[in-house]
């Protein structure tokens, strides 16, 4: 008993310790404050830009990469995967300034609608946005007024982001496939 004492107290000094700074230490990992990131208030940012789906003519932004045997046979194209690179401009002409991409795929997901699974970056490239990116994940129903998508997280300026976007055909040209999209996306970030 006399020696396990002093081994208790000890171990109760630690446990107090770590109780009280509220921090843990597991070699490969700790706690941190938001404050010690600089985290302290969040605010929403609401971005408007419009994206440019160019798939036919001699420099597409948005190429087939893979399909199914059974696609051409399908009415909703289920099964097609699509790998884009899609500038993202101020106005709705094409030579607007560009204020970022869209890097990502978007793939055909439903046998009974057109529904694309998107997933894509948005990559910025302009004033204080320039090299920061929000990722989204989502269902676009393409022939539908509006379709809202998940902003799943984001880097840079956008780091802890998380929000929706929203998605409006702005322009479509059904003998090409191409489209211009309205976006308008509401995040909230540090
Ligand atoms: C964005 O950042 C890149 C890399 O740092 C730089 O080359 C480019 O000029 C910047 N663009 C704008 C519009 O500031
Ligand atoms: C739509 O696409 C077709 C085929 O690429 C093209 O011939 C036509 O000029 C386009 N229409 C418009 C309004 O751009």
């Amino acid at each position: 008993m006399a020696r396990i004492f002093p081994k208790l107290i000890c171990l109760l000094a630690i446990l107090t310790f770590l109780i009280v700074s509220g921090e843990s230490n597991h070699g490969f990992s700790r706690t941190l404050s938001l404050k010690s990131k600089q985290l302290k208030r969040e605010k929403m940012s609401h971005l408007h830009f419009y994206f440019h789906d160019i798939v036919g003519g001699r420099n597409p932004t948005a190429i087939r990469v893979a399909e199914a045997p059974s696609t051409k046979t399908s009415a909703t194209g289920f099964g097609i995967v699509t790998m884009m690179d899609d500038p993202l401009t101020e106005r709705p002409e094409a030579t607007s300034k560009v204020v970022g991409r869209a890097q990502g795929i978007y793939a055909s997901a439903s046998q009974s609608e057109v529904a694309f699974l998107m997933t894509l970056n948005f990559a910025f490239m302009e004033g204080k946005y320039n090299g920061s990116t929000l990722s989204i994940l989502g269902r676009n129903t393409v022939f539908s007024e509006v379709r809202e998508m998940p902003v799943v997280g984001g880097s840079g300026l956008f780091r802890f982001a998380r929000g929706y976007a929203l998605a409006k055909t702005n322009w479509f040209n059904i003998t090409s496939g191409d489209a211009v999209v309205e976006y308008n996306v509401y995040v909230i970030h540090y």
